[in-house]
C-alpha cells in the first residue's frame, strides 16, 4: 500500500516536474521568439509608409517627377575642396586637410571658418540656373540650406555663421539670402522645391562644445550627461527648421542629411557599438516633422537612413541599386566626381547621365543629379554644355520618363523598360554605348505581358514599325531610312501602344 501510495506519488512528482521542465522550456522558447520578433522590429529595414493622406498625395506625385537637381554649396567652395568634412577629425580618405593650414587642426579650422569673410559669389544668378535645368528636364531642386559645417545659406536668426551675415561680403548684394532666391526661381518655374538640411552642426557650441576637442563627426559630450546643452542644440535646429518651413514659400522635400543624429537603437551594446550609437542624439524628429507639415502640408520628409515613419522615400548615394526597390526613391549622384566644387572636375559625359537615368526610372526611382556653384557663384560651363545635351534628348525621349512606372522583365540585355502610369503604353529604351545611335535591321523586345498590340514606334520618329510577336518576344523590323537618323541620341526608344 504504502509502496503503491509511493508508487503514485512519484509517478506524480515525475509528472510535475515534466510538466515544469516543459513550462520552463515553452518559457524560453516565447522570449526568444519575442526577442527576434523585437529585434526584427528594430533591425527591419522595411519602409514605413506615410500615413498622412497630403503626404501620400504628394510623394505620388513626387514620383512621376523623376528627375531633379542637388546643389552642394558652401564657403568651402573657395577653397574648391570637400564640402565641410575636411574640419572633421576623422582619417578617413574625403577629411584629408590640404593647402598651408593642413599641419594643425586648428589653425585649418579657423582659417575655415574664416572663409565665412570672402566670400562673395557675385555671379550668382538662379535664373539662368533655372533655365538650364528646366531644358535639360529636371522637374525638382534639392538645395544645401545648411551642411555639416553649420554655415547658413539662408537668412537664419539663429546664428550670425551665415550668408546675410554683415562678415559676409556677399550680405551687401539684394540677392544675398541665396536658399530664399533660388527655391523663388526654381518654383516660379513650377520645380518641386527641397531643403537639404544637415542634422549635425560643427559650428554650433552644443553639437561640438569647445570645452573638449571634437573626435569625430558626432556630438562631442554626452547629451544624457548633459541634457541642457542637448537641449539647446535641440531647439536651435528646430528654430532653423523652423525658419525654412515659414519664410521660404512652398517648401515641399525637408531633406534631412547626418543619419547620425537619431536616438540611440534600443539594441545597441557598448562594445558592439559605432561610434554613432555611442551617444543618443535623438533631436525629436515627431516635433519637427509636425511643426513642417503644419507650416507645409503634404511635406515629404527625408530623415536620410534613418529607418521608419520620417524616411519617405529612401536615398542609394552615388549608386543605382540593381532591381526595383518596393518603395519610392531616390539616387542621388554627382555630375562630376565632387557633391562641392571642385575646379577642373572631372563631369559624366551627356550619354552616362542618360543611361543613368534611363536605368533608375527603369527601376522606379529617381534621379537627383549634383552640381556644385563656383565661388564665384555660377557653374562650370561644362555643366550647361552636359544639361544642353540632355535636353536634346529628354524632348524626344521624355515621355517614356515622366510618369512612369517599373514594369518587367524592367531590363533585358541592353533595353530598359518603363510603362505610362495612365495609358497602355510601354517604352522600351535600347541603351547605346555611343552618342549616335544605330540599329540592327530588326530589334527584339521583350513582351510577354502584352497581347494585341496596336502600334510600334521611334521616338523621333512618326513612322509606323513593322512587327511581328515570336515567343513572348516583339520582333520589330527598322527600315533602313531610320536606322541611323541623327533624332536618335544615347538610346532608340521604342513606343509599343497596345
Ligand atoms: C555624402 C557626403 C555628404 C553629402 C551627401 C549627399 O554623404 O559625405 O557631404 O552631403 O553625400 O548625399
Amino acid at each position: 500500500m504504502v509502496v503503491k501510495i509511493n508508487k503514485v506519488s512519484t509517478s506524480k512528482q515525475n509528472c510535475i516536474i515534466i510538466m515544469k521542465k516543459f513550462l520552463f522550456i515553452l518559457m524560453l522558447a516565447l522570449v526568444q521568439v519575442s526577442h527576434l520578433a523585437a529585434q526584427a522590429h528594430v533591425m527591419s529595414k522595411t519602409y514605413v509608409a506615410p500615413s498622412d493622406p497630403q503626404v501620400q498625395k504628394k510623394l505620388a506625385s513626387w514620383q512621376d517627377l523623376k528627375f531633379g537637381l542637388f546643389m552642394h554649396w558652401g564657403t568651402y567652395s573657395q577653397w574648391g575642396i570637400v564640402e565641410s568634412w575636411s574640419i572633421c577629425p576623422e582619417d578617413e580618405g574625403w577629411t584629408q586637410r590640404k593647402g598651408p593650414y593642413s599641419a594643425d587642426y586648428n589653425a585649418y579650422l579657423k582659417a575655415y571658418e574664416n572663409l565665412q569673410t570672402t566670400f562673395n559669389p557675385t555671379k550668382f544668378n538662379p535664373d539662368k540656373w533655372v533655365t538650364a535645368a528646366k531644358q535639360a528636364g529636371m522637374k525638382y531642386v534639392v538645395f544645401t540650406t545648411k551642411h555639416h559645417d553649420g554655415f547658413c545659406m539662408f537668412d537664419t536668426k539663429q546664428t550670425d555663421y551665415k550668408i546675410t551675415s554683415t562678415k559676409t561680403p556677399f550680405s551687401t548684394n539684394p540677392r544675398s539670402n541665396v536658399a530664399k532666391e533660388i527655391f523663388n526661381a526654381f518654383r516660379s518655374r513650377d520645380f518641386m522645391i527641397g531643403a537639404y538640411f544637415s542634422k549635425p552642426d560643427w559650428h554650433s557650441e552644443n553639437y561640438w562644445w569647445p570645452y573638449f576637442p571634437p573626435k569625430d563627426r558626432n556630438v562631442n559630450y554626452d547629451p544624457a550627461k548633459y541634457p541642457e546643452r542637448w537641449k539647446k542644440f535641440k531647439d536651435y535646429t528646430y528654430n532653423q527648421i523652423q525658419e525654412l518651413m515659414t519664410d521660404y514659400g512652398r517648401v515641399d522635400i525637408l531633406w534631412l542629411d547626418g543619419g547620425w543624429v537619431r536616438p540611440q537603437k534600443s539594441e545597441s551594446k557598448p562594445d558592439e557599438m559605432l561610434p554613432s550609437d555611442k551617444y543618443n542624439q535623438d533631436i525629436d524628429m515627431p516635433k519637427i516633422a509636425a511643426m513642417g507639415r503644419a507650416k507645409q502640408p503634404g511635406l515629404i520628409v527625408v530623415d536620410r537612413t534613418v529607418t521608419g515613419e520620417y524616411e519617405n522615400y529612401t536615398t542609394p548615394e552615388q549608386e543605382v541599386p540593381n532591381k526595383p526597390l518596393d518603395h519610392p526613391w531616390e539616387t542621388c549622384m554627382t555630375m562630376g566626381n565632387s557633391w562641392s566644387y571642385v575646379p577642373n572636375d572631372h563631369y559624366k559625359s551627356v550619354n552616362q547621365i542618360v543611361q543613368l537615368l534611363v536605368k533608375i526610372v527603369s527601376r522606379g526611382g529617381s534621379l537627383l543629379m549634383n552640381v556644385g556653384p563656383g565661388p564665384d557663384g555660377d557653374w562650370d560651363p561644362v555643366v550647361y554644355d552636359r544639361l544642353a545635351g540632355i535636353s536634346k534628348w529628354i524632348q524626344v525621349n521624355g515621355e517614356g520618363i515622366y510618369g512612369s512606372t517599373s514594369i518587367a522583365p524592367y531590363s533585358a540585355d541592353n533595353i530598359y523598360y518603363t510603362k505610362a502610369k495612365h495609358s497602355n503604353t510601354i517604352y522600351a529604351f535600347q541603351l547605346s554605348a555611343t552618342d549616335n545611335v544605330t540599329l540592327n535591321p530588326s530589334v527584339k523586345i521583350l513582351l510577354d505581358s502584352v497581347s494585341r498590340i496596336k502600334k510600334v514606334t521611334l521616338l523621333g520618329s512618326k513612322q509606323h514599325l513593322k512587327w511581328k510577336m515570336n515567343d513572348g518576344q516583339l520582333i520589330v523590323a527598322i527600315p533602313a531610312s531610320l536606322q541611323n537618323i541623327s533624332t536618335l541620341q544615347h538610346t532608340a526608344t521604342f513606343k509599343i501602344e497596345y
